[in-house]
Formats: C-alpha cells, structure tokens, sequence
C-alpha cells in the first residue's frame, strides 16, 4: 500500500466542486461527466459502462475475448431457474424483465433507498423461501446469480435513477454524495481520489477505473472472487462462485484504503450506491460483465 500513495503522490483535485450547496443531483451529473470528457477526450459516454476498458487498449483486446464465453454465463441460467422457480416474477414489475435501470430507488413508503438485492430478497422472503437453508445471502452466490440474470435482461436500457422531490430523498442522495467524496480509512482516500481525480492512473499494477459508468454492469464476475469461493470450499467450483454485486465491491474498495468494510444494504451503501448510480444516469446497462 506505501507502493499506492507514491503512485498517486501527484493526486490533482482540480476540476469538480463536489460539495457545492447550491447544486443539485442535475447540476452534480452533468459537471460529472463533464469533468471526464475534458479527462477522456477520445472516451463517448456509452463506452464508460466497460469501466477501465474504456481507457487501455490492449486490456481491452484481453477482456473482449473473455467476454465470447463468459463465465457467468452458467449463472446467468441459473439465476434464471432460480428466478422461476421461487415465484419471483409475480413481486416486480414487468414480471422482473428490463427493470435494473430503475435501481436503486426512493421508496416513499420507508422514506429509505430500496436496491435491486433487497427487493431480491424481500421477494424470496414473501414467497415462503427459507433463504438461510437454501443460502441465499447478500454479496454473492446464489442471490447475485438472480441479480445477474435481471440484469441480463435489462441490458440496453438507460441507467434511470429518480431522485423525487422529497426532503428525505435529497437527504438520502446528499449523504451518498458526502460519503463518495469522503476521506476515509488508515491511507486517507476517498472514492473520489481514486475513481475521479486520479481515474486513468496506476495503483499497484491496476488502472484506475472512472466513477462514471461504474454502476452499469454489476454484478460483476471476477477470477479472484471465483477462487476465493471455490478455495473455501475445499477447490469445488459452482458456477456463481465468482460473481459479486455493487456492494460487494465498495466493501472490498474501502479494505483497500484500510477502512473496514461497512454492512451490506444498511443506509450509508446504500445512499451510496443511489448517488453513485444517478452519476451514470443515461449510461446503457450491460451487466453482469467480467472484471480482474
Ligand atoms: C485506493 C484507491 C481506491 C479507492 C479509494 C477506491 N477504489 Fe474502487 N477500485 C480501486 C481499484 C484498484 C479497482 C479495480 C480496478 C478498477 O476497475 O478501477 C477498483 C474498482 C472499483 C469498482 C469496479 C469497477 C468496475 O468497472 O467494475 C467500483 C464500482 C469501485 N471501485 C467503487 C469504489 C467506491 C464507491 C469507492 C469508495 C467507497 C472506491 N471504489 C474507493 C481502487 C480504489
């Protein structure tokens, strides 16, 4: 990790006022993107959704041919079974087809931020499924193989997160945004630091992906979750094992800056997913997808 802030020694913070009072979820969008595209010239705001292989070239090459056979294409049909054979069409709209691009959302009922995973698992609950006996938790596994699938279906729609004009939906948006923007953990880095101001750059051998786009293609299948979920159990691999959601991710990014990874789909990941995800408003969604 000292290896990390030589790396990004020159960190440059110019270019966006993050916490402006006067802004709103619009104004914040369009300076976001604005910002990349005088960072990224070459870059459209499609192409965003294919995170870091929008800005390298031959780790483009490399994931392309990853992509003609993808590993998580097994879970992907298994996430659907799941989906049918839980009953799960009857708990979303549209039977659950072409839906992700609306995630997350304010739920005025709770005045709280509902995502994708929580309605998952709502749905299962409601339905009689006994969710600890069949393993379906949060982050992985089987939930995130219906995660992929829905996400497999509503690949092409617009990324479209509504912020409704409701005090707690601002409150829940202005704290996402506060906490993307936020020192944290024992290095002192904010999402920021490494997804906007230092987006392109190396850290440890990684390129850093930009923010924008970064919500499109969840869950995610990585070789190293993979392994991680087939070591535990002994080298045996399932076909969802490397699979991951949005907030998997943003647990095992604030470990990277030593900051302990804060529980899954409590307030704060979750106003950060609903602010990190309107930031990609307008991005088409080609989740699941593989990343390294
Ligand atoms: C110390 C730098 C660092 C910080 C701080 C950091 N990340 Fe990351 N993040 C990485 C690296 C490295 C990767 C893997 C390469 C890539 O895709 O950027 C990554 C990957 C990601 C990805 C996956 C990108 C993709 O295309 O699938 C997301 C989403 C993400 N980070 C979100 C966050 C959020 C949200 C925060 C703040 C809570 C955060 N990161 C903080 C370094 C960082």
């Amino acid at each position: 990790m000292k290896k990390l802030l030589i790396t990004l020694g020159a960190i440059s913070i110019m270019g966006i006022t993050p916490l402006l009072t006067n802004a709103t979820p619009q104004s914040d969008l369009e300076e976001f993107r604005a910002y990349f595209y005088k960072k990224f010239p070459g870059v459209k705001l499609q192409d965003y959704s294919n995170g870091i292989y929008a800005l390298d070239k031959a780790r483009r090459f490399e994931w392309q041919e990853s992509e003609e056979f993808p590993a998580y294409e097994e879970a992907v049909e298994k996430g659907e079974k799941m989906f049918a054979k839980y009953g799960m069409k009857s708990c979303f709209k549209n039977g659950g087809v072409s839906i992700k691009q609306n995630y997350p959302y304010f739920d005025k009922k709770t005045g709280k931020v509902r995502t994708l995973e929580e309605d998952i698992m709502a749905c299962l609950k409601n339905n009689g499924v006994d969710v600890k006996a069949e393993k379906l938790k949060y982050k992985k596994g089987k939930l995130a193989a219906i995660s992929a699938y829905m996400a497999y279906t509503s690949r092409g729609k617009k990324q479209n997160v509504v912020i409704p004009n409701d005090p707690a939906a601002m409150d829940a948006y202005q704290s996402g945004k506060t906490f993307f923007y936020a020192k944290r953990g024992q290095l002192n880095f904010s999402c920021a630091d490494c997804h906007v101001y230092n987006a392109g750059k190396m850290a440890r051998g990684n390129l850093l992906s930009p923010a924008l786009g970064h919500t499109s293609h969840f869950p995610v299948w990585r070789k190293k979750w993979a392994a991680k979920s087939a070591k535990k159990r002994g080298g045996e691999s399932k076909p969802f094992d490397g699979l991951g959601t949005i907030q998997r991710r943003y647990g095992g990014c604030n470990k990277q800056v030593r900051a302990k990874p804060l529980k899954v789909h409590t307030a704060a990941y979750n106003n950060l997913e609903y602010f990190h995800t309107y930031m990609s408003n307008g991005i088409k969604l080609n989740g699941p997808a593989i990343r390294q």
